[in-house]
């Protein structure tokens, strides 16, 4: 089996991604899908995803990790997820702060029974086992929010789906949230709406995280391939299904076919793949 593998940075911000932040994310996607596929040739499905969302957390262009979204009450909240296809293991983690990757707390997560934490608690694990602070605001970040936030900043995640040599699905995704939302909110991205995977597909989610979980996207599209549609047509009707309330997501998709497959409701997902040679498209 061909490894192949997919990353997204999210949505690109009409009103506050200048074209040169554009290129800079692009030129970023690009660079982490090439390193990102590197790793895949001699590395499983799972642990490439892991690593691909830790390169985006990385990096500051990005909604994820370093660079979070800042919500209402002026802290930092992070949420990430990971599932295995081969063993159906989802673990993540829920409003964490603090952390450099909360994708590594999820990695973490996927060794014990109780697999999603959330809050004070999960921050507690993340202590127990050797995460020290870290502080991922930015200028730009803190910029932003004392501007308020407008509507259209909102939306903003990182994702990777791979399919390794060996014909393994892995999925993962993590996300600084919406931005100015309300202390408490959960968002997609640990959510099985917004990151899931089995032995026929995997799918991870950016956009909004109440739209993605009222479709229940991830799984749903997930479930379909299951039952026999192919990943465009289960994509397809999927993302169909969000129309009646104007939903706002896009997603990455990949078979254990080998089928890739990407869609978005509004044009402004940004995102990558290297198939037989790293390519980038929004
Ligand atoms: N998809 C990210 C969020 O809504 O939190």
């Amino acid at each position: 089996m061909e490894p192949k593998i997919i990353i997204h940075g999210g949505f690109f911000s009409e009103a506050s991604d200048s074209e040169k932040v554009k290129l800079e994310k692009q030129q970023a996607l690009k660079n982490i899908v090439t390193n990102a596929h590197e790793y895949l040739v001699s590395h499983s499905a799972l642990e490439s995803v892991i690593y691909a969302v830790s390169l985006l957390e990385n990096c500051e262009l990005f909604n994820a990790g370093l660079g979070s979204q800042i919500q209402s009450d002026g802290k930092i909240r992070m949420s990430a997820s990971v599932m295995d296809g081969a063993s159906k293991k989802f673990s993540g983690v829920i409003n964490i702060q603090e952390v450099k990757n909360p994708i590594f707390v999820a990695e973490k997560l996927l060794e014990f029974e109780d697999s999603v934490l959330s809050g004070d608690e999960a921050l507690s694990f993340a202590r127990r086992h050797g995460f020290n602070y870290y502080n991922p605001e930015t200028h730009y970040r803190r910029e932003g929010y004392l501007e308020k936030l407008t509507e259209s900043v909102r939306k903003g995640t990182v994702g990777c789906v791979a399919l390794d040599g060996q014909g393994k699905l892995a999925v993962a995704t993590s996300t600084g949230g919406k931005g100015f939302e309300l202390p408490g909110r959960v968002s997609d991205s640990a959510t099985v709406a917004g990151n899931f995977g089995n032995d026929f597909a995997a799918v991870s989610c950016t956009g909004v995280g109440e739209d993605i979980v009222s479709a229940a996207l991830a799984a749903k599209i997930v479930t379909r391939v299951t039952d026999g549609f192919s990943l465009k047509d289960a994509c397809d009707k999927s993302m169909d299904e969000l129309k009646p309330y104007d939903g706002f997501a896009g997603v990455i998709a990949i078979s254990a076919k080998g089928e890739v497959y990407f869609t978005d409701s509004h044009p402004y997902m940004v995102w990558a793949s290297y198939i037989d040679k790293a390519e980038v498209f929004s």
